[in-house]
């Protein structure tokens, strides 16, 4: 291993699954790691194989089955803890146990209620007992970040003397902030690894305070050269530090980690998924690298930006991680951005229509949010068919058992005029208003509304066909609102 390599040790299916609800079959255990792999991780923590007999399962059949990653399984300082660990991981290619005990004066006194000379006591056995099974050690000390400093010096180095190549300072309840992290992380390079090449100090950092991805990478200043995190961020409390945002600060920051990692970044996107999926943990809209709109880019200043040169907004390329780049439109989004999902949708326009599009846009957006490749669709549809001599000004409708009013004011001609009129339902009243106020015949031959999306604010397009007693015309509409909408679309059906 060279001394510029990062070891990414993954605990998805260790740490990860300890956040509450979740509870992985052997064969969803498996599934990730299949993934994890793929992705290139140097070691999957597979789970505590002592925890439970379904845990003990789950490492066993990953440890069967993966062939490049490292195995691991998490341990107490017990020795039956440390036999089951070897049993479910020993038919690995390459395997690890990982043994850990607390350090720190509050969980020994309330959780261990254990004496220092006890504590070391069992990790010295412990230590040396796996070694005899396996050659890969690791060591942790829960809550090293709340130990004192000397102890801790001690127990690690009592690790090293018994086998242990791999020593870990959890900072178990996200404690620490960068800076008292480096420190102590230094201490532990100069006191216990000092100029031996065979050691690798690790860390691992919980999110309490939102501050694990920053302290691990702090730690590989200090010489750190193992991280370890889990998909997506899950795990206990406010979770770990996030392998892929590590992997991509890694990658993206070369100039100021400067260190190799053998991750597959492209995979990166498709592990968050299946994680997400079989944990039933979403992931946040937001989230650093693997959220949906981590690649997207809505206002109009940013979409002109970023069409004219992607490296205006964006750090790292979305392939990069498996995702895609995206244009949102939306309400704050500009021509430029307008004019770049016509042309993917190969639309064009002439500048009239292209102006009218985009104003309908605009207004649908506003009350919409996003608009999405349908919607715009129809709203093309809808400005190409129609002129700008009647438009309407407001619609008010109102309904009451069988009986339905309607209260429209259209601009004709630059010139506002206000009906009212009642009907056989909302849409019947309206129209019979629009009717009176344009004194036509027209008969509505046929009336479609067509939802373009889904939810409770889905857009609707409706289609009006009229006869005016010479032609039969068809209208349409973009809207939110179907009485809006249909009053729109028998104008344009009518202004035709
Ligand atoms: O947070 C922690 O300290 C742990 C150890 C078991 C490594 O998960
Ligand atoms: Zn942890």
């Amino acid at each position: 291993m060279s001394e510029d390599q990062l070891i990414i040790f993954d605990t998805t299916l260790r740490d990860g699954e300890q956040s509450p609800g979740i509870a992985l079959t052997p064969s969803e255990k498996l599934l990730i790691a299949q993934q994890l792999e793929k992705l290139k991780v140097d070691v999957i923590e597979a789970g505590f194989a002592a925890s439970s007999p379904g845990d003990w399962d789950g490492v066993n059949l990953i440890a069967k089955n993966i062939q490049n990653s490292t195995i691991a399984s998490l341990a107490r300082c017990v020795p039956d803890d440390i036999e089951k660990a070897w049993e479910a991981i020993k038919v690995a290619k390459k395997s690890r146990i990982h043994v850990f005990t607390s350090t720190s004066d509050i969980h020994m006194e309330h959780m261990l209620r254990k004496t220092k000379e006890e504590v070391l006591h069992d990790a010295k056995e412990s230590v040396r007992y796996a070694k005899n099974l396996c050659d890969d050690i690791e060591f942790s000390a829960q809550d090293a970040t709340r130990t004192d400093k000397d102890f801790l010096i001690e127990i690690l180095k009592v690790a090293v003397e018994e086998g242990a190549t791999t020593i870990n300072v959890p900072d178990t309840v996200g404690y620490a902030t960068p800076s008292d992290y480096l420190e102590l992380l230094k201490g532990v390079y100069d006191k216990v690894k000092g100029k031996n090449e065979d050691i690798i100090i690790s860390t691992h950092c919980h999110n309490d305070l939102g501050l694990a991805v920053a302290n691990s990478l702090t730690a590989i200043k200090a010489g750190a050269r193992q991280i370890e995190g889990a998909i997506n961020g899950i795990g206990e409390r406010a979770g770990n530090t996030s392998t892929e945002e590590i992997i991509m600060a890694v990658k993206t920051r070369q100039d100021q980690y400067g260190v190799d990692i053998n991750a597959e970044t492209t995979e990166i996107l498709e592990t968050s998924r299946l994680v997400s999926k079989l944990t039933g943990y979403p992931v946040q809209y937001n989230k650093a690298v693997v959220g949906k709109n981590a690649f997207s880019h809505e206002s109009g200043i940013h979409q002109h930006g970023y069409l004219r040169n992607s490296m205006t907004y964006e750090i790292m390329t979305p392939d990069s991680v498996g995702q895609e780049a995206k244009i949102i439109l939306g309400k704050h989004s500009g021509r430029a951005g307008f004019k770049d999902a016509l042309d993917k949708l190969n639309i064009e326009l002439d500048e009239e229509a292209f102006n009218s599009s985009f104003d309908t846009f605009k207004k649908l957006a506003d009350r919409k949010g996003e608009i999405v490749e349908n919607e715009l669709r129809a709203i093309v549809g809808q400005v190409e068919t129609s002129s700008s001599e009647i438009k309407l000004v407001s619609v008010s409708v109102n309904s009451k058992d069988q009986y339905a009013s309607a209260r429209v004011t259209l601009d004709v001609h630059g010139k506002e005029l206000t009906e009212e009129a009642e009907g056989d339902g909302m849409i019947h009243a309206a129209f019979t208003a629009v009717k009176k106020i344009l004194e036509t015949d027209a008969t509505l031959i046929d009336y479609r509304v067509e939802s373009i999306t889904k939810g409770a604010d889905a857009t609707a397009e409706i289609v009006t066909i009229i006869n005016d007693g010479h032609n039969l015309k068809q209208g349409r509409a973009v809207s939110t609102d179907v009485v809006q909408g249909s009053v729109e679309s028998f104008l344009n059906a009518l202004n035709r």
